[in-house]
């Protein structure tokens, strides 16, 4: 009885753990999506401008810019723009 119920008790946090814990890894490491397949959901906008002279994204596009980016590309470095974009 109490090995059913610590067996269902590892589940029922488990899941959801291993739920979130990929999710923030998603979050913060955008280049998993990389892998051929996935990318396709994932290609923001075309970039209306030259990205030569334009390399520093963030000074722009960063939150307080002229041009502030969205909420979830917080913390991701000015290298990882172009993955999408
Ligand atoms: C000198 C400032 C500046 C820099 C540096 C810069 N941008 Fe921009 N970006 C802008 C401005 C201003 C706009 C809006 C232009 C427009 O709407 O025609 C824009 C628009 C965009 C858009 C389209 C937004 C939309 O609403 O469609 C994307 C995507 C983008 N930039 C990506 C990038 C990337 C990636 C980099 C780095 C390689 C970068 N930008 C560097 C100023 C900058
Ligand atoms: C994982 C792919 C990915 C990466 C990496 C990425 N973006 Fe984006 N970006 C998107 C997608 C998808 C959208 C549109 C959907 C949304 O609003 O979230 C977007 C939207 C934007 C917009 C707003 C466009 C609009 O229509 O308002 C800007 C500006 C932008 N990104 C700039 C950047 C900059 C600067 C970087 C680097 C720090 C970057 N992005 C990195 C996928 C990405």
């Amino acid at each position: 009885m109490r090995q059913t119920y610590s067996t269902q008790l590892a589940w029922v946090t488990g899941i959801p753990v291993l739920f979130i814990a990929v999710a923030f890894a998603l979050i913060q490491s955008p280049e998993v999506l990389e892998s051929p397949g996935i990318i396709a959901v994932t290609v923001g906008q075309v970039v209306p401008h030259p990205i030569e002279e334009h390399e520093h994204c963030s000074s722009c596009h960063s939150l307080k810019g002229i041009k502030p980016y969205p909420l979830n590309h917080l913390g991701w470095n000015d290298e990882s723009c172009t993955k999408c974009h």
